[in-house]
């Protein structure tokens, strides 16, 4: 408890999956946290139950990737709490598998505008803020971004680009106190990795689990956890890392995953309600009406 108290956080993509449980665990750990989503994602609803616990957060709704709305976002977190501590650059999109001499152009464009130029526009607005608090910023990278992802190559793009974007913002903000760390995670149960939530079939969903050495999908929590460590003042002398929390994926090879025995492969149950883990953005839908 109070691992994070007195800091104020903003967290992208903050309602669903992994985002809403970084939102109610910095919560619990005595953040003021700035729960952000598309509009048409749960954020009130989260935002209420973290309230109606005795926590503080406030919703901001708005498509990120606008550069207005990165903007707002940021003022919005220091109108409201009177600084910034923490950035939380967690948004996302997964919507296609797919070869990619079939893989839409527009679904490349998607994610570009979601993936990166999210963490590209609130990372350039936070920082004059974080500046002046010494804070930190900490984004979603991926096993994708460093061994690669068949069927979605251009996601684990992506991701590549946040890792190598996180350790130049790292070097540079050093002088300003900034440290910059991405949370790397591998396959997490969240609506991206079932194939009745996302657009992953029967024979990858096989091949993450397989391919994984604890034999499982890692929880939202599990990752969360891993950004409370890295937020806090206990991570003050870490920056520019990509933390792996993946159940072994990125160093396994073959179908080790099959060699778990079974209490190994149980997901740990944790301390969060997590109403809204497989709400995720899936599809090419999600953000079509963005603005504020
Ligand atoms: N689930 C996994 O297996 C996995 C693995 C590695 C990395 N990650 C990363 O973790 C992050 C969260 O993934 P998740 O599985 O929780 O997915 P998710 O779809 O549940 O969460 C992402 C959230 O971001 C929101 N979002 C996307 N673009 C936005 C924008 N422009 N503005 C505001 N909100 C926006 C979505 O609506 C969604 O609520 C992503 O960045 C993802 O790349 C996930």
């Amino acid at each position: 408890m109070n691992r994070l108290r007195g800091k104020v956080a903003i967290v992208t993509g903050g309602a669903t999956g992994i985002g809403e449980a970084i939102v109610k665990k910095f919560a619990k750990e005595g953040a003021k946290v700035v729960v952000n989503g598309f509009p048409e994602d749960p954020v009130m609803d989260v935002v209420n139950e973290i309230t109606s616990g005795g926590y503080d957060a406030i919703g901001f709704m708005g498509d990120v990737s606008e550069e207005g709305n990165a903007m707002a976002c940021v003022q919005f977190a220091v109108e409201t709490y009177g600084k910034l501590d923490i950035l939380i650059n967690n948004a996302g999109v997964f919507p296609v598998m797919e070869m990619i001499e079939n893989y839409p152009t527009k679904a490349f464009e998607y994610m570009m505008k979601n993936n990166v130029r999210t963490a590209f526009l609130m990372t350039k607005y936070a920082i004059p803020e974080l500046q002046k608090t010494k804070g930190c910023i900490i984004s979603a990278g991926s096993e994708a971004g460093k061994i690669g992802l068949g069927e979605n190559a251009v996601y684990g793009g992506t991701k590549g680009f946040i890792h190598s974007f996180t350790r130049g913002i790292a070097v540079e903000q050093a002088k300003y106190g900034i440290r910059a760390n991405c949370v790397c995670p591998g396959a997490i149960d969240t609506a991206w990795t079932h194939k009745e939530t996302g657009p992953m079939k029967k024979k990858h969903e096989t091949m993450i689990v397989e391919g994984t050495p604890l034999g499982r999908r890692g929880t939202p929590e599990e990752i969360a956890n891993a950004y409370l460590f890295l937020a806090s003042d206990e991570a003050s002398y870490i920056t520019g890392t990509l933390m792996m929390v993946d159940g072994g994926i990125t160093i396994g090879k073959g179908a080790i995953g099959k060699e778990a025995e079974k209490d190994t492969k149980r997901e740990p149950s944790g301390e969060l309600l997590l109403r809204h883990k497989k709400e995720g953005a899936t599809d090419m839908l999600r953000g079509e009406d963005g603005n504020v």
